[in-house]
């Protein structure tokens, strides 16, 4: 009820002016670390696809407020506002877990 909440939220702020897809350019950066598809190939970097979308939500801001410290991520979710971390949030959420 909620994740819906958020999502129909998330999707209204999100669409007026500019592009289809504002995070793209977000995601891209997203993606050096995380994978292209959010399957990470480095062992120490999460997988994002299909995680959850109040669990990666709540990761995000806890990076943003240092509650889970760590560097690398709290410098990258100082790029996101609330829209976008959602935004963010519900692309890796819908994105398959296993691609193969
Ligand atoms: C420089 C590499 C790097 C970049 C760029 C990066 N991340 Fe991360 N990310 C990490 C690492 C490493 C972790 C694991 C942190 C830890 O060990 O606590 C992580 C963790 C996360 C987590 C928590 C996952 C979990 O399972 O708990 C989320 C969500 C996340 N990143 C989202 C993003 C988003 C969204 C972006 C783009 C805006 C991004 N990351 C860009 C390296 C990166």
């Amino acid at each position: 009820m909620l994740r819906l909440a958020l999502v129909t939220l998330a999707a209204s702020i999100a669409l007026p002016a500019t592009a289809q897809q504002p995070n793209r350019a977000l995601i891209l950066e997203c993606m050096a670390c995380h994978g292209d598809d959010g399957i990470a190939k480095d062992k120490d970097v999460p997988h994002l696809a299909g995680q959850n979308f109040g669990y990666l939500v709540k990761q995000m801001k806890d990076f943003q407020s240092g509650r889970r410290p760590h560097k690398e991520m709290r410098v990258m979710s100082r790029h996101m506002n609330e829209t976008e971390l959602e935004e963010i949030a519900d692309y890796y959420s819908s994105l398959p877990r296993d691609p193969r």
